[in-house]
């Protein structure tokens, strides 16, 4: 797919030549600072600058549907863990959302939980990272001023003046253009340095976009579910009108929820929620995709993991997020940048999974 050059330490992905390009260690290039490390991109038409690959933080502390429904001392360990690996790895960019953790008996609160991780990191200059949190459209919030209320709330809880990228999690059943006034109101306000949805339709997509640009203020960011086995974005028009429009899309479950990582198998299915989705049935259907991830893993001394990060990747305008629950986890995407699969291996890779249904995704993405 694409050749590349290093430009002051960092892997920067230049044209697409149709030859396979390999890690730059393999092709005796100077190396980067950290492993794999690729220069920040801006989010959409914002100036907001983030790593090409975040983490999700939906899992840290939730125990209405990750952590076998359970929280404690080793789980928030683990979490911390993966914080710290994360950006000592160079990924400076995180994921969560007001409902992450939020409720349910156990349950920490995402945004605490990373609130408490910056403060425990000493974190000196802020700018370093890049906090992303959502608003939930909830039916009985109504109006542009819950936008700004329910962003205030956030950011008491993460312990910041203001976060980085700040998006509806979902659309609003009505109310909607009120909720992206909120959006503006919030950028006006200094509470927010780039804005974008998530869960959006073409058409939402397009109107939240023409509405804000009448303030002058850009729609960074779509995030919706896109993984090598889940690629609804490529057909119902979403992926097409973010790269049109120039908002980016952030890619959420990018690895299937942990199924794209090869470790499940129909005799060895995820347990809790996970497992009714993701059946064995499923798994088995799976197989020959999974078995020639790995393959090309191996042709490039990368994991299964590694490489469905970098199919989303190669896609161009997409920025993945995955879920780490500890340190290994969150080293191991690092592992998905520096390199691209070739043309060839991306063709390839979607026209196994094509033979296989997708599961069902997140109702609210057909609002
Ligand atoms: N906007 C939305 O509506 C929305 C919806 C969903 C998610 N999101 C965001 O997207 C983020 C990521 O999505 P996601 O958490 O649903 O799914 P994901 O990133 O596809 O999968 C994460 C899970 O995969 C497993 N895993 C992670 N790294 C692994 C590795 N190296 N090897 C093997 N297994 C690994 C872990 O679970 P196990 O170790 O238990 O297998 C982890 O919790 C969320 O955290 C959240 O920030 C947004």
């Amino acid at each position: 797919m694409a050749a590349h050059i290093s430009i002051a330490g960092f892997f920067v992905p230049r044209c697409r030549t149709g030859h396979r390009a390999r890690a730059l260690a393999s092709q005796g290039i100077a190396a980067p600072k950290k492993e794999g490390e690729e220069e920040k991109v801006k989010l959409g038409g914002s100036d907001l600058k983030v790593t090409k690959l975040g983490i999700g933080a939906w899992a840290w502390g939730d125990t209405t549907y990750w952590n076998d429904l359970q929280w404690n001392d080793r789980k928030l360990k683990d979490a911390k863990g993966a914080f710290d690996a994360s950006i000592d790895s160079g990924i400076t960019f995180f994921d969560t959302a007001e409902v992450y953790g939020a409720g349910f008996s156990g349950a920490i609160n995402s945004e605490t939980l990373i609130g408490r991780f910056i403060k425990e990191r000493k974190i000196s200059d802020l700018n370093e990272i890049a906090i992303a949190t959502k608003f939930a459209a909830l039916p009985w919030r109504l109006g542009r001023q819950s936008v700004v209320s329910a962003l205030k709330g956030s950011l008491s809880r993460l312990g910041l003046s203001s976060v980085d990228l700040y998006q509806l999690h979902w659309p609003g059943i009505w109310g909607n253009e009120g909720y992206i006034d909120g959006l503006g109101d919030a950028v006006e306000q200094g509470l927010v340095k780039a804005v974008g949805v998530s869960n959006y339709s073409e058409k939402r997509l397009r109107d939240a976009h023409s509405q804000l640009k009448k303030r002058g203020i850009p729609l960074a960011v779509n995030q919706v579910n896109y993984s090598l086995i889940y690629r609804l974005p490529e057909e119902n028009g979403v992926k097409a009108t973010c790269d049109e429009l120039g908002v980016s899309l952030i890619a959420y479950s990018p690895i299937a929820q942990g199924i794209l990582s090869g470790k499940y198998t129909a005799a060895n299915p995820p347990t809790g929620p996970r497992g009714r989705i993701y059946t064995p049935e499923f798994l088995t259907k799976l197989e020959p995709l999974i078995a020639r991830i790995k393959e090309i893993g191996l042709s490039y001394s990368k994991t299964p993991t590694q490489v469905v990060l970098n199919w989303l990747l190669c896609q161009e305008n997409v920025l993945p997020i995955p879920g780490a629950k500890n340190a290994e986890q969150a080293r191991e995407f690092a592992g998905a940048l520096g390199w691209r699969l070739s043309d060839d291996e991306v063709a390839e890779l979607r026209s196994i999974a094509s033979r296989t249904k997708p599961v069902i995704g997140f109702p609210v993405e057909k609002l």
